[in-house]
């Protein structure tokens, strides 16, 4: 059965516990075995199946909705850095509904997660969706850092293409653009609360830390003047834990090399910087033959990760985080846990046949907790 020794074979889901029915109480609640011996554990249960069976959030302490983020890291099937699944610092900001509230907790959220440069992972867990329905604070960005796109005339896009609607909006919305706009401008945040409102929030000068790219042996990099932010923090996706859903739950990691040297400026449909760094390197581009697109792409990746290491800004190159997430597959299988995990998002997009995790066979079923996509909420005047 066992082909190449770095063909790892999934195991299959050992217990109905890992595979999660929304709505189902059952599986919804299975994350409290991680949290409390079996007695307690019962006990936690019942009162929180009432409150499920009336239709209400879950009425979770704060030391199980650490544990529920922490799980939905652990279970979440397209994220490579799993390992790392403890570290989870939770903030239970339930309370806070108001944009302006909201506003100020994720100024704290961001400071926090670049902290020096050593980036640790935070989530922050705003007021559930209500049952009765009624919207749920929402963030409207993507993520809490984002390059604007501007879209010029004739469908020329100065910027982050991927954010051209957003900066649509947020120009819509008020927001005064630079004088003098470059590829490079953050976005301010749109927060809306109960009422569903869009409010605007520009972004104090100096809240998010960025890293200017620049390559080892090449001079002439520095000048293209390339930039990324320090820390992707993702506030679009819906956490659900214990029946509930949290519309609002900002949460962070820290960069893997390629996120950002092969993805975002590197796809054509993004900064599309492969060719001007190709003209740069002398190279070919008449002829796909010559790799042209694979060596740009090469001392892209390069200077990525040599910048965020200069900066001293943690970020993990791809080699690593794919050792890292074979051992935490291991580590599963240990507890008997089989792991979801989505092939096509796991596997890096650069020098793939080159990590193990390329060579493993991926398989995704539900879980709970998990992070959810979620539809971005719609603006109508
Ligand atoms: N790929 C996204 C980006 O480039 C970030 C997704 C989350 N990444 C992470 N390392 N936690 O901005």
């Amino acid at each position: 059965m066992s082909q190449c020794p770095f063909h790892l074979q999934p195991s299959t889901p050992t217990s109905p516990k890992s595979v999660a029915d929304e709505g189902d109480p059952t599986a919804e609640l299975a994350f409290l075995e991680e949290v409390y011996p079996a007695g307690v554990e019962l006990k936690r249960r019942a009162r929180l199946e009432a409150a499920i069976a009336a239709d209400q959030a879950a009425p979770l302490t704060s030391k199980e909705l650490i544990w529920a983020g922490r799980i939905a890291w652990r279970n979440h099937a397209r994220c490579i850095a799993r390992l790392h699944w403890k570290s989870l610092i939770v903030r239970d900001h339930r309370g806070l509904e108001t944009p302006e509230a909201i506003a100020a907790s994720l100024r704290e959220h961001l400071i926090l997660a670049q902290g020096d440069g050593a980036v640790r992972s935070y989530l922050t867990v705003f007021a559930p969706a209500e049952r009765a329905g009624g919207p749920a604070p929402r963030i409207w960005n993507s993520q809490l850092c984002g390059y604007a796109g501007y879209l010029g005339t004739g469908g020329t896009i100065l910027g982050d293409p991927a954010n051209t609607p957003f900066t649509d909006l947020a120009l819509q919305l008020g927001w005064q653009r630079p004088k003098n706009p470059t590829a490079f401008d953050l976005l301010p945040w749109i927060i809306s609360g109960r009422d569903g409102q869009p409010r605007l929030f520009p972004l104090p000068q100096g809240l998010v830390r960025e890293v200017p790219i620049h390559h080892p042996d090449h001079s002439w990099f520095e000048a293209l003047g390339l930039r990324w932010y320090a820390v992707p923090v993702i506030t679009q996706m819906r956490f659900r834990a214990a029946g509930t859903d949290y519309p609002a739950a900002p949460f962070n990691g820290w960069y893997m090399g390629t996120e950002i040297g092969s993805r975002n400026l590197g796809d054509t449909h993004r900064y599309n910087l492969l060719p001007l760094i190709a003209d740069r390197l002398g190279l070919d581009r008449r002829r796909s033959r010559s790799l042209w697109q694979d060596r740009a792409l090469l001392e892209l990746n390069h200077a990525v990760l040599h910048s965020y290491a200069a900066a001293g800004v943690k970020m993990v190159d791809h080699h690593t985080a794919s050792e890292e997430f074979i051992k935490f597959r291991d580590q599963e299988a240990s507890r008997g846990r089989a792991i979801s995990a989505r092939w096509d998002w796991i596997v890096p997009p650069m020098s793939a046949s080159a990590t193990r995790v390329f060579h493993t066979p991926m398989s995704e079923f539900a879980t709970t907790p998990d992070f959810h996509h979620q539809p971005a909420p719609a603006f109508s005047r």
